[in-house]
């Protein structure tokens, strides 16, 4: 089992390199790298003409998810998704979006008071839904899309 997903994987990756060819670096687009407190992640964003797409990023604190329940977990992504901000030039004053993704819509009122206290404002255009599932033992996970100032 182990051994199949193994090479699966490794035929992935062997694949993948083949689609990007020799250059890896997508031209005018600089990868977020920064994995600090999110632990091993592919990339913490994307970064072209001036915005950043982060990844949907999780509660989690030197790759640990944090406990302390939904609020807990709201400021954990909120803080990083500033370090994630801060490394593609901007911060979440320049967010234009935000998509929260809730394992359950009960935590809504929660997650909002904590969110609305954080965020400064004008706050960003925002989606909230409820998600079947989250891939991880959290109940949010976030994604913010940002200018970069000058
Ligand atoms: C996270 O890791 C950093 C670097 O190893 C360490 O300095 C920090 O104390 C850790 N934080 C927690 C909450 O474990
Ligand atoms: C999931 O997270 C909750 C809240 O942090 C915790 O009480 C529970 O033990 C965790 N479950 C697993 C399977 O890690
Ligand atoms: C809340 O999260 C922080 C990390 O952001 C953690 O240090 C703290 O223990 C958590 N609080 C509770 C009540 O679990």
């Amino acid at each position: 089992m182990f051994s199949i997903t193994c090479l699966f994987t490794a035929l992935l990756a062997l694949f993948g390199s083949v689609i990007a060819g020799p250059v890896h670096k997508r031209q005018g687009i600089e990868t977020v790298t920064y994995l600090g407190s999110q632990g091993s992640i592919l990339s913490g964003g994307a970064a072209a003409k001036g915005l950043v797409y982060t990844a949907g990023t999780v509660p989690s604190l030197n790759g640990t998810i944090v406990s302390g329940g939904i609020q807990n977990e709201t400021a954990q992504v909120i803080r990083n998704i500033a370090v994630i901000l801060a490394e593609a030039g901007t911060s979440w004053d320049y967010v234009l979006k935000t998509t929260v993704f809730l394992a359950t819509m009960d935590d809504y009122s929660a997650m909002n008071e904590v969110y609305a206290a954080m965020l400064p404002d004008p706050k960003p255009a925002r989606t909230a839904v409820e998600v079947g599932r989250l891939p991880g033992n959290f109940s949010v996970e976030i994604e913010a899309i940002a200018a970069i100032p000058e």
